[in-house]
Order: C-alpha cells, then sequence, then structure tokens
C-alpha cells in the first residue's frame, strides 16, 4: 500500500487531537491565582545568559515577597536542569525529573532556553517553551506593548498551543521531494484563547478587538479561527470587531496613523509569534518585553528573547541585560493579585530606561552589570 508510513502519522495526529479537544471541553473551570495560597513560585533559570539574569529577577522577587514568603503565602523554589545539556543528554525537550519538579509549582518564572535548530549538535529536540506550553496547557500567550508617547497600547493574544507549533517537530518527509507540516486549529482551543482576549478587553476598558488571520487563503484552519473569534464576539457587543489579514497587518503596525487604532489583538500562534517580534521592536526590542502563558492551571512567565550562548562563551554573561525577564516577573505578581507590586515594579523598570542616573548595560564590560541595575530597581523601589 502507498505512503502507509505517512498515514500512520496523520492518524495519530488526529486521534491525538481528538483527545485533546475532548480534555479540553472538560476542563472548563481555571484555578485564581490571586486567591491560591500557598503559591509555589518555580524559577526555571534556563541556559545561556538565563540562570544569570533570572537570578536578578527572582532577587527583586524576594525583596517585594519578603512578607509573603514570611507568612507561608509564598514558595520560591529553585528548578535546576532544564539546559540544553540535559535536555541534549536524555533527547526530550524537557527531561522527567524537571517536568516533574516544575509540575509541583502553581507559576513560573522562566529564563530563555536554547532551542536546537535542525542539523544542529543537540539533534532535533523540540524547543523548551513549545514543550511546556504543550504540557502544561499554556494556551494564552500574552505580550503588551506600551509606548505613551507614540499612543500605542496593545496587548497580543497569540494561541500559544496550536497551529505550526502543535506537530512543528512531526512533520515529515515523503521521499527526497517533498515535506509536509501539519496545521491544527480547533473549536474548543479558539474558543478559549479568544474569550480570554474577549474578558480582558472587557475588565480592562479596551473597545476594539481585531482578529488576525490570512483566512483568505488559508481556508480551513484560519476560516475556523476566524468564525469562532467571531461567535464569542457576540457575548461582548459593547466591543468593536473587525479582522485583518496578517500581511497587511504587518505593515499597518508601520502606519502612524493606523496603529493607534488596534488594542487587543487576537491570532494564531504563528502569526502571532512573527507580529508580537515586530510590536516589541517599537518599544526598544524583544529584550525589553515580558511574555506570559496562561493556562487555566499553570501560568509561565518568561523573557522572550533567546539564551546568548556567546555572551556566556565570552565570559560576559553578568552583563547580560535581565529587563526582560524582570518585566516577566512583574507579570507574573500582577497574574497572582499582587497588583501593587507590581505596579511598583513596572514604574522603576519604566524609570531605569529613561532616568539619565540608572546603570546602563551595554552586554559589554563597559556597560553596567545586571547585577548593578537590579540593585538600582531595589532601591527605587524601596526609596
Ligand atoms: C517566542 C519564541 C519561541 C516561539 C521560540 C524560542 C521557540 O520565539 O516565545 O516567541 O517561537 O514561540
Ligand atoms: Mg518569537
Amino acid at each position: 500500500m502507498l505512503f502507509m508510513k505517512e498515514k500512520t502519522v496523520f492518524e495519530s495526529i488526529l486521534e491525538r487531537q481528538e483527545d485533546r479537544i475532548r480534555r479540553m471541553k472538560l476542563d472548563r473551570e481555571a484555578d485564581d491565582f490571586s486567591t491560591l495560597r500557598p503559591l509555589t513560585i518555580g524559577v526555571i533559570g534556563g541556559d545561556g545568559i538565563g540562570p544569570a539574569i533570572t537570578a536578578h529577577a527572582r532577587r527583586i522577587l524576594e525583596r517585594l515577597l519578603a512578607d509573603e514568603i514570611a507568612a507561608g503565602n509564598v514558595i520560591l523554589k529553585e528548578i535546576s536542569g532544564l539546559t540544553i545539556e540535559n535536555r541534549a543528554a536524555v533527547g526530550k525537550a524537557v527531561p522527567d525529573d524537571v517536568l516533574a519538579e516544575i509540575k509541583k509549582c502553581n507559576v513560573l518564572l522562566k529564563g530563555p532556553t536554547t532551542t536546537p535548530r535542525k542539523g544542529d549538535i543537540w539533534g532535533n529536540i523540540e524547543s523548551a517553551n513549545v514543550a511546556l506550553r504543550k504540557e502544561l496547557d499554556l494556551f494564552a500567550n500574552v505580550r503588551p506593548v506600551s509606548i505613551p508617547e507614540l499612543n500605542i497600547d496593545w496587548t497580543f493574544f497569540r494561541e500559544n498551543t496550536e497551529c505550526l507549533y502543535a506537530n512543528g517537530s512531526s512533520g515529515i518527509m515523503v521521499g527526497q521531494d517533498l515535506a509536509v507540516d501539519f496545521r491544527i486549529i480547533t473549536r474548543p482551543g479558539t474558543e478559549r484563547i479568544a474569550r480570554q482576549a474577549f474578558e480582558f478587553a472587557k475588565a480592562n476598558g479596551k473597545t476594539q478587538v481585531t482578529i488576525v488571520t490570512k483566512a483568505n487563503v488559508v481556508k480551513a484552519t484560519d476560516g475556523l479561527f476566524l468564525d469562532v473569534c467571531k461567535e464569542v464576539a457576540k457575548d461582548y457587543p459593547g466591543i468593536e470587531v473587525d479582522d485583518w489579514y496578517i500581511d497587511i497587518m504587518t505593515a499597518k503596525l508601520l502606519d502612524d496613523k493606523r496603529r493607534t487604532h488596534f488594542q487587543v489583538l487576537i491570532l494564531p500562534n504563528l502569526y502571532g509569534d512573527i507580529l508580537t517580534d515586530e510590536a516589541a521592536e517599537f518599544q526598544g526590542g524583544v529584550g525589553t518585553a515580558g511574555s506570559a502563558n496562561l493556562g487555566k492551571h499553570y501560568a509561565m512567565f518568561e523573557a522572550i528573547h533567546g539564551s546568548a550562548p556567546r555572551m556566556v562563551q565570552e565570559g560576559r554573561a553578568d552583563y547580560a541585560d535581565p529587563s526582560s525577564v524582570i518585566r516577566a516577573a512583574a507579570m507574573l505578581l500582577s497574574h497572582c493579585g499582587y497588583h501593587g507590586k507590581a505596579q511598583l515594579l513596572n514604574s522603576a523598570l519604566d524609570r531605569a530606561a529613561t532616568d539619565p542616573y540608572a546603570p546602563k548595560l551595554t552586554g559589554r564590560e563597559d556597560g553596567a552589570t545586571g547585577a548593578a541595575l537590579a540593585d538600582w530597581i531595589i532601591a527605587e523601589m524601596e526609596a
């Protein structure tokens, strides 16, 4: 029989998704992280510059949460072992023992982890980010970009578990000449990200939600995504809804008359990945942005940049900028109900970027260290 092996792969993808859809339909109730106590915060250093920059963010969290930690309401837990060396040694995106430790936490602060490329010395292991998002079902990747002086205030809701990422490491080569990947969009998967975005809009006084797809060309998957978002929109009559195609959307973020119109944006995974990098660039690059990966039972907050192994090889890890993972720590605080502490941290971080006396990092010895920046932020918050 022709294509037997390929049919088996396709069949197993469909079976996995059917099972996943069943689980999503059953899992309706979300934990409330602002009342869940004791709250266990896992701190994952990752690799490359990850452990160095994450340690600074941890120190800040320890200061801000000192009373809560002393009262036993918050537990900070170090999770080591999510390094590329360990992952490659066991041939898994996340080693089993590390995953078991992670699952004992409620929320996670995560430094960057190296994502191997096809053909790397590390073998074909899946990105740890992608694996954790799927494993912990962190379906909403929330990425805010705010630049008050340009009147930009965007919040991206990127679906985080489906699209081309769902089977990104299990595409197939058919003979020498044909490569096939499998793109997945599901109704319950789309419904929950859309609902999260509209609920956010409603709770934060946003008046505009924009759905981004390429449904004019990619009719089945993007078509379903768009339809489901529009169905969910009907439950939010006070909010204006429009939809844009991803190509023109990337252009319109550059259009200073148009771009201020956008407030909350909902996107499938890959378009969301791309557009949020473009958006972060306005704000000073991916090094300045934090990212929240939210699920019903876990949430993970991370720096959105890479692990910069070269900085470590050249002995420059101490000079790496911890701003992005500190921003992620502020998002974590806010998600867990510590809004005042989050605001305190966010405004100290904002001042660090503008105050001429704040330590300036260059990534090299001619600039300040990450520790100096963390010290400055702590002093600002406690002033
Ligand atoms: C991100 C990153 C990841 C992604 C990589 C590291 C796998 O680019 O968080 O946006 O593609 O999602
Ligand atoms: Mg990305």
